[in-house]
Parts: C-alpha cells; sequence; structure tokens
C-alpha cells in the first residue's frame, strides 16, 4: 500500500470553488434536476464553443462514443479504426455495438494516430475511425480528414482530453464529423460525472438524442402509431437511460466559465516542465504540432531507457518516496485480457508499445501551485541523477 500525506501531489484533481456549488445548489433546490433546461443551456454553451451546430449532453464520455456508434450504425461485421494510446472505452464502445475494432499504431513524437497507419488499414468493411486527443494535442485532422472523405468514413473525435483546443483556429468540437467530451473529475472540464458530442449532422443528432434517453418519443412525427393521447409515447428503436442531470450540466457550465482560466495555468506548467526536462536527454517530451493550441490535459514523459538504468517502476518510486503520485496513460487497450481473448496480440502497433515502456504522467492541474511544480521537477532531475548510466 503507498502512504498517502497531505502533502501528497497526485497526477490530476478537479478545482471546485464556490460558484460551483452555488450552481448545484440552486439547481437541486428547484423543481427539475434530471435533464431539463441546464442540460439544454449545456448543449447551447457547447455549441458557442466550439462553433458545432448541434450538442447532446449525455451521461459521460463512455456513453457518448456509445451513442456515436449507434447513430452511424456500427454493427457486426463493421471495422472502426482506431489509435491503441487511449483508455479502453474509446475501443469499448465498438464492441458494444458488435464491430471490430482494428487498431492502428501512433507517431513516435506526437503519439497521435499516425495517418498514414490509418490509411494502410482500410478495408471494404472499414466504417469509421476513432482519433484520440492524446493529452490535449489535436490529432491531424486535415490529413484524417482528407482519408475520411476519400474513403467515405466517418471520422469521430474522442476528444476526452482536449476541450478547449483549437487545430488551425478551429475549435475542438468542430473539426471532426463528430466529437464526444468527458467531464470525469480529472479532466480539464468537470461534472463529476458527465459527457456531451458535438456535430453538425442532424440525423446524427437525432438518432444520439433519442438514444439517451431509451428512445423513446413524444413527437407525433416519428411515431409508428401517433394519437392524440397526451400521455402516450413509443419507443422507436433500442436506447438506453444515459442522461445527464441538470445538476451535473450546472456543474460543467459553471466550470465552463472558468475554462480561460484552467486554460492558461495549465499552458504555464506545461511551459515549466518542458524548459526543465528539454535539457535532460534522459527524458523525451511530447512533440507538439504547430497546428494545435492545446490546452493540455495530461503531461506525459517518457523515460530514455538509453540513458537511464532503472525500470519505470523504480523511477515512479523514487518520486513517490517525495511524495508525487504519477500515473501512467496508457496501456495499450489490446493488452488488456478482454481484449487478449478477443485474438488481439502483442505486436499488432510496435510504436505505441514502445513508447509505453516508458511513459510517465505527471501532475497537472489547475490547483498545482508553482511550489508544487519546482516540487515535481526536483524530484524528477534527482531521480535522472540517481538512475543515469555513466
Ligand atoms: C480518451 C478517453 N476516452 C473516453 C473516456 C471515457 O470517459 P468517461 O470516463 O467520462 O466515461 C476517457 C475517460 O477517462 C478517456 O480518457
Amino acid at each position: 500500500m503507498y502512504k498517502i500525506t497531505g502533502n501528497t501531489i497526485y497526477y490530476g484533481r478537479q478545482y471546485i470553488d464556490k460558484a460551483d456549488c452555488e450552481a448545484v445548489r440552486d439547481v437541486l433546490l428547484s423543481d427539475l434536476i434530471t435533464t431539463g433546461p441546464k442540460a439544454a443551456e449545456l448543449e447551447q454553451r457547447l455549441c458557442s464553443l466550439t462553433g458545432a451546430r448541434y450538442a447532446v449532453a449525455i451521461s459521460n464520455g463512455t456513453t457518448a462514443l456509445h451513442a456515436v456508434c449507434h447513430a452511424i450504425g456500427i454493427t457486426a461485421g463493421d471495422e472502426v479504426i482506431i489509435t491503441p494510446m487511449t483508455f479502453a472505452a474509446s475501443a469499448n464502445c465498438v464492441l458494444y455495438c458488435g464491430g471490430t475494432p482494428v487498431f492502428a499504431d501512433i507517431e513516435s513524437d506526437t503519439y497521435n494516430i499516425s495517418p498514414k497507419a490509418v490509411e494502410k488499414l482500410i478495408t471494404k468493411h472499414t466504417r469509421a475511425v476513432i482519433a484520440v486527443d492524446f493529452t490535449g494535442q489535436a490529432c491531424k485532422y486535415d490529413e484524417l480528414n482528407y482519408i475520411c472523405r476519400r474513403y467515405n468514413l466517418v471520422l469521430i473525435d474522442d476528444a476526452a482530453h482536449s476541450i478547449g483546443t483549437k487545430y488551425n483556429d478551429k475549435s475542438i468540437g468542430n473539426v471532426a464529423d463528430i466529437t464526444t467530451f468527458s467531464f470525469h473529475p480529472v479532466k480539464t472540464v468537470t461534472g463529476g460525472e458527465g459527457g456531451a458530442i458535438l456535430t453538425n449532422n442532424e440525423g446524427f443528432y437525432n438518432k444520439m438524442k433519442l438514444f439517451r434517453s431509451h428512445s423513446i418519443t413524444r413527437d407525433p412525427a416519428l411515431m409508428e402509431y401517433p394519437t392524440d393521447d397526451p400521455y402516450y409515447y413509443e419507443q422507436i428503436d433500442l436506447g438506453y437511460n444515459y442522461r445527464l442531470t441538470d445538476f451535473q450540466s450546472a456543474l460543467i457550465i459553471s466550470q465552463l466559465d472558468k475554462l480561460e482560466m484552467f486554460a492558461k495555468r495549465r499552458r504555464e506548467i506545461v511551459q515549466q516542465y518542458n524548459e526543465a526536462f528539454s535539457l535532460l536527454p534522459q527524458i523525451i517530451i511530447q512533440r507538439e504540432i504547430p497546428q494545435s493550441d492545446t490546452v493540455r490535459h495530461l503531461y506525459v514523459i517518457q523515460l530514455n531507457y538509453q540513458m537511464l538504468q532503472c525500470t519505470r517502476r523504480e523511477f515512479f518510486d523514487a518520486l513517490k518516496e517525495d511524495g508525487i503520485f504519477c500515473n501512467v496513460h496508457y496501456i495499450p487497450v489490446y493488452y488488456h485480457p478482454h481484449y487478449r481473448k478477443l485474438g488481439y496480440k502483442k505486436g499488432l502497433c510496435p510504436v505505441a508499445e514502445k513508447v509505453y515502456e516508458g511513459f510517465l504522467t505527471l501532475p497537472l492541474y489547475y490547483s498545482l501551485t508553482d511550489d508544487d511544480v519546482k516540487r515535481v521537477i526536483k524530484s524528477v532531475k534527482q531521480a535522472v541523477i540517481k538512475y543515469s548510466k555513466d
């Protein structure tokens, strides 16, 4: 067991202020607490933030991805190309619909999905590509959109990490056919739990909105057997209860009021880390592409084992001894036993597998102070000195 002390610095944490608490309290004391006016306001707010035409507030980032795969009609026999360097939910959504995730390797420096690798994997069964803006940095959307238009595929941006990021001056949320957000507590903006889907496609939007609430409608125009009865409704497809409550929506709206402030502080911390670690050849930092104006969710370093004589666990433990609790993002998805049972094997994506071996996620969150950042940098430097090869 790890010792958790008062001055432990974790890799991520939420920031909740008085305005957030008041926003939640106001909804709790109102008449409507599940999906209602605040969810609708959040949807409007996300459309204004991103420039996307339609938004669906939904219970979390995982259900957002499930709704997307349902809306685009993924079914048995369909293939969806996806990065392995992500949280399992990005690929599980394809399995939920009976489809087959096909893992495309990542770029060795940005760690995002490689458009070239995507193109090589396209078959007559491919229906969609799921790109993940790993750590908050936008993928190469010019290339991905070009490929998806050419082969008639749907481009999905799993933007769980990248709210606030821009690609070529366009907001994430409006650079792919469909985008999903997560509002989990370690994300830049949180609702405790929560998610959202953005699109400009009205057909997808209508399907996702129904799917969020059992695919039940009270709209006579959508019914098979419409009546005048005011209590009558119909379930016209298979759906789920993936609703977001209005008090979570209120919290997310209140957090969005602070997005600029969150983004500024995250950028400052990233700059301090980059300045310190770019001087250490034992540490490899993530390359930023100029097209991405990134709001970084995670700060991931790669241990350069050519210059370090230690395991990741030893390096992790050295920081832990100093009260700095790191994490690792991500175990390649197809390493998980569930995927192995489905027949996926190690060796599929050699770049992702190699960089994963050296990955370590350092603390990054709004309320990290300059002293905290200095402590992290000092601890990394000490570990580097301790483990450097002669
Ligand atoms: C890349 C990515 N996709 C999807 C998800 C799932 O989001 P949620 O936890 O809101 O279900 C996460 C959450 O950690 C994530 O990091």
